[in-house]
């Protein structure tokens, strides 16, 4: 009862940012509702000229100075994951957005940390990322997903703006390893996989044990790549800034086989969680960022440098 409650409360407050419209019946495993039928079942968006994913052609990606480091807040805390939860086609944690948040990294204002999510294939054999490098895709991502604070932590209020910059998704590639040990914290996560196989299920036994910063480690967070897209689900808004991370977190191959193995799609017959991913979409002229690789002084900075130097040491005469 307690759960059937907590689901129907989390339903009701938390409108997944895969489910911004309900009515829309679409899906990742069925010829009539995948992917490649989303431009039809909610033509508003996802029929759009700034989808994603994309794929990231570090040619063309163009260096930006602004985009320098983020200010994590609550990253480190293990008391901010609240719920995980079979959304039906994801795996869904949700978090307390009065202690985490986003800003820096040139997003315009401070950004509430919602729910993170996962992406996958079909086990650490077969990629199931949604972005992509150079067309390499990887095992799995990982989506933070916040929304701006002038929307108060509400999604919806963020959906219904239709404002480009409504929400900051942070995306990290999930590659695996044979390091068994170096994942711990994702050895957690994955434990609970079990209580939440099928739609709907959710548990808090998540709460107080693990901190996002450890699902991170080993991802230099400087370094990413930035564009201007949309949710990768219907309908598909085109609301999103969004950062994918250079660096990609190695998770044990053991780890991330129990994606694959352990959870069902919202279905009339059992279907086993794979490949729920959207393929990239076309890129319609939209520049790839990225922070500035080296950060040479610069001709401007060092005559400023010099200046204030001289001036300083004047003011020591005085
Ligand atoms: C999606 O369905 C179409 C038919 O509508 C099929 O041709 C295609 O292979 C399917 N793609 C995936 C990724 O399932
Ligand atoms: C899960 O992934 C593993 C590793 O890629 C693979 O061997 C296995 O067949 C997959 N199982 C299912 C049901 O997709
Ligand atoms: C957010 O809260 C502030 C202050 O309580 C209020 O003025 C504003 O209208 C709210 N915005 C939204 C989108 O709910
Ligand atoms: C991992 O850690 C456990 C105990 O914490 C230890 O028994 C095991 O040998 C370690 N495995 C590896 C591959 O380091
Ligand atoms: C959670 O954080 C608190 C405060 O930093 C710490 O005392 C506690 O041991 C942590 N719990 C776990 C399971 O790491
Ligand atoms: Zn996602």
């Amino acid at each position: 009862m307690a759960v059937l409650l907590v689901t129907f409360l989390a339903a009701l407050l938390c409108p997944s940012v895969h489910s911004g419209d309900s009515s829309v019946a679409w899906c990742y495993h069925k010829p009539t509702c995948n992917f490649t039928t989303w431009p039809k079942i909610a033509p508003h968006s996802c029929s759009g000229s700034r989808q994603s994913p994309i794929d990231i052609k570090t040619k063309s990606v163009q260096e930006n100075p602004k985009l320098t480091l983020f200010s994590f807040t609550g990253f480190d805390d293990n008391s901010t994951f609240m719920s995980i939860i079979n959304s039906g086609d994801s795996v869904v944690v949700y978090v307390d957005d009065d202690k985490m948040s986003v800003q820096g990294g040139d997003l315009p204002g401070l950004y509430n940390t919602k729910q993170f999510h996962l992406h996958w294939g079909k086990g650490s054999s077969s990629p199931g990322s949604e972005h992509t490098v150079d067309g390499k895709q990887y095992p799995m991502e990982l989506h933070i997903v916040n929304v701006h604070s002038k929307y108060n932590g509400s999604l919806a209020a963020a959906l219904a703006a239709d404002d480009s910059t409504g929400l900051a998704v942070l995306g990290f590639l999930i590659e695996g390893t044979n390091e068994q040990n170096k994942t711990k914290s994702w050895d957690i996560l994955t434990s609970f996989l079990k209580q939440i196989s099928t739609s709907g299920q959710t548990t808090s036994d998540i709460m107080n044990k693990i901190t996002m910063d450890s699902l991170l480690e080993g991802v230099d967070r400087s370094k990413y790549y930035r564009y201007q897209g949309s949710l990768t689900t219907p309908n598909c808004n085109e609301v999103v800034i969004w950062t994918v991370f250079k660096d990609s977190i190695k998770v044990s191959q053991d780890l991330i086989n129990r994606f694959n193995t352990t959870t069902f799609f919202k279905s009339s017959v059992p279907v086993l969680m794979t490949n729920n991913f959207r393929g990239v979409q076309p890129l319609n002229g939209r520049v790839v960022m990225s922070q500035r690789s080296t950060a040479p002084l610069s001709a401007a900075t060092s005559i400023i440098s010099i200046i204030t130097v001289l001036l300083l040491s004047c003011l020591c005469w005085l």
